[in-house]
């Protein structure tokens, strides 16, 4: 499975109204642009109905937003990580804040993703929980205090320690994995601190997704890099 360049800025379009048709294809473009401009890393998640159409528009790395654990076969309004794969993306988020995952669920998500070359971020509230999934070797931890979500009040200035705190709880189990931080990143600041804290990177939503000028926002953000 091909790993991604770090340090990395995942845009998480979540299922807001400026993320969907045109609006979150002209956001995933502008995340390709500022990409190849600045020479930086930058994944998306694109709204899961227009996952495949994103993912042949640019090239980028894509993400689902969520997967379910099943295998294909007879399970109605379910997401496979097989038709994920089929459709151009690189892997998948699991338990996000917003949409939490069973243990179970989450195991074997990650490991029918390492079986099939999918990488898989998975989304965690503490230093604990960190510390617990990265025992499940995925691709990459992203912890988010789910208080700091969607607020503009940075994980990375509110919350330093916790950042800290799970790149060391998280190498220590699993020494490959790529640790993302995020909640409340708007600004380059927001980035450099997360990066001096040791992360590999950082998720973020609002800060772009419900900017005035996405490519702006973009922009001040990879100047943390
Ligand atoms: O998945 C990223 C997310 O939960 C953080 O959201 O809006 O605080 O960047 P936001």
């Amino acid at each position: 499975m091909e790993r991604i360049e770090t340090p990395v800025i995942v845009i998480n379009v979540k299922a807001y109204e400026e993320s969907i048709g045109e609006r979150g294809m002209a956001l995933a473009r502008v995340c390709e642009e500022v990409a190849s401009e600045k020479g930086v890393s930058i994944a998306i998640c694109p709204q899961q109905v227009f996952l495949a159409q994103v993912a042949s528009a640019v090239s980028i790395p894509c993400f689902a937003q969520h997967v379910d654990a099943v295998f294909p076969g007879s399970h109605t309004g379910f997401v496979t990580l097989e038709a994920v794969k089929a459709s151009g993306a690189v892997g998948t988020l699991v338990n996000h804040s917003e949409h939490r995952m069973k243990l179970a669920d989450i195991e074997f998500i990650v490991s029918r993703a390492a079986e099939i070359g999918m990488l898989t971020i998975v989304c965690t509230n503490n230093v604990r929980v960190s510390r617990a999934v990265s025992a499940l070797r995925p691709y990459s931890v992203a912890v988010e205090p789910p208080e700091l979500i969607g607020t503009g009040r940075a994980v990375s200035k509110v919350d330093p320690a916790i950042v800290s705190d799970t790149v060391k709880a998280v190498k220590e189990v699993h020494e490959d994995c790529v640790v993302l931080c995020g909640a409340g990143i708007t600004s380059g600041e927001d980035v450099r601190a997360a990066v001096e804290l040791g992360a590999d990177g950082v998720l973020l939503a609002s800060g772009v997704v419900k900017a005035e000028n996405p490519k702006n926002a973009l922009l001040d953000l990879v100047s943390g890099i």
